[in-house]
């Protein structure tokens, strides 16, 4: 089945130059189309063009977009969107003056989470998840990654692993799983991170790749989590298994995740909310995506990574929503977007470019995603009509989302 979108007031996001990120200054380009028309082919991108060119087509569904925008959907590289319940106890520790530090030292945090998740069955987290994936489906997102992390058990890891691989198999949207067993030390291990970390290579991993359960596998490398030497070596015992890296680097301090990310050949590094100039000097001319995930220093009143600098360096940079009940508990990629232009000083073209392709990058997708491309996979959102393209990240919570396509199929109408 094909879909002929027609009167596009702007097509944004065409790229056919074949390149697999966005770097430096050519981040703040982005290809723009006026009075367009764009055709799918199955669940591809077949062609576009300008509405002088409408081609005529048999056999399709056509779609009036009456002047408004087409955009590419949201890539979202870094979400924890299968979890138990929610957590404002917490955010009202923090009003009263806790640190998301302090939090977990308590034992609370990630380990609360835990808690709860032990006690959810599986057929309940997939019905609260799911929820989760129509808001942000609703919201523009047309691929995501999905992180373990809440189980920090065998049987609990294997449990989200497997709801993630159920959400993969039944939403639209398209999914990647990473294994997070070391997110924290479960409560079984209490003292004993060494063992928990030997856990994780000689157990965890095995069994979630006998499975074939994730694509990724994941460290908090941080101060008070996981040391450098412990990223290293799960990194290593992964890649063993096939699972190239994704690190959470430097949300806390500057934990040297960066670094050993890099050296291990990471897919990303993500957070960086600290960072020096070294780390930005070792990300040069690395496969390495430095991913930030503005909704985290937002939720939890931290200093937002340093993306202008990094841009100005010459570096790709992504976005993601980071989604999860402790510190960013929203999956709304829009709304990254204009923290990314907001707090970050990212023109808006640098951060849907950060947003799309390159977060795209951020799961090795980009040859599918990210991007109006020809051959690509269809996904895209249409807006109403708008101004211009800072209207997007500048009214950032005015609902302008009509449409989403996903593999070629309209699957939610606003
Ligand atoms: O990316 N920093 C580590 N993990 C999550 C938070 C997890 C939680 O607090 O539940 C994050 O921010
Ligand atoms: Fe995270």
């Amino acid at each position: 089945m094909s879909l002929l979108v027609k009167n596009i007031g702007t097509l944004v996001g065409i790229d056919q130059s074949g390149r697999l990120r966005v770097e430096g200054k050519a981040m703040t380009e982005i290809g723009m189309l006026e009075n367009a028309w764009l055709l799918t082919d199955g669940d591809r991108i077949k062609d576009y063009g300008t509405m002088d060119k409408l081609p005529s087509v048999e056999n399709c569904e056509v779609l009036d977009a009456e002047g408004g925008w087409l955009f590419p959907s949201f890539c979202d590289s870094h979400t924890h969107i299968v979890y138990a319940g929610s957590r404002e106890q917490e955010f009202l520790d923090k009003i009263n003056g806790l640190s998301y530090e302090e939090i977990a030292k308590r034992g609370g945090g990630i380990l609360n989470s835990a808690d709860r998740l032990h006690d959810t069955s599986e057929d309940e987290l997939y019905r609260q998840a799911m929820e989760r994936i129509d808001e942000i489906v609703a919201m523009g997102t047309g691929l995501v990654e999905i992180k373990s992390g809440y189980g920090l058990t065998l049987e609990d890891e294997l449990k989200i692993l497997r709801v993630i691989r159920r959400i993969r198999e039944n939403a639209p949207v398209e999914v990647r799983a990473t294994f997070l067993g070391a997110h924290a030390v479960g409560r079984a291990y209490k003292g004993r991170q060494a063992d928990y970390v030997e856990h994780v290579c000689n157990d965890m991993i095995p069994a979630v790749a006998k499975e074939g359960l994730a694509d990724f596998v994941d460290v908090f490398c941080d101060r008070g989590f996981f040391t450098v030497e412990e990223t290293a070596k799960i990194m290593e015992v992964g890649a063993k298994y096939g699972l190239r890296a994704k690190i959470h680097a430097n949300e806390l301090a500057i934990s040297g995740g960066v670094e050993v990310g890099v050296e291990h050949n990471a897919l990303s590094v993500d957070h960086l909310e600290s960072m020096g100039d070294e780390q930005i000097e070792a990300l040069r001319g690395t496969g390495t995506m430095p991913t930030m995930l503005p909704g985290c220093a937002f939720f939890l009143g931290i200093s937002y990574p340093p993306a202008r600098k990094m841009i100005d360096a010459g570096l790709a940079v992504a976005l993601a929503s980071d989604f999860n009940p402790g510190t960013a508990p929203s999956g709304n990629m829009r709304f990254v977007v204009s923290l990314g232009s907001i707090k970050m000083k990212m023109t808006p073209a640098e951060a849907l470019n950060a947003a799309t392709l390159n977060s795209a990058a951020a799961m090795g997708l980009s040859h599918d995603f990210g991007s109006i491309t020809r051959g690509k996979v269809a996904n895209f959102y249409l807006t109403k009509p708008l101004p211009s393209l800072a209207y997007l990240p500048y009214a950032h919570q005015t609902p302008v989302i009509r449409k989403v396509v996903l593999k070629g199929v309209v699957v939610k109408t606003n």
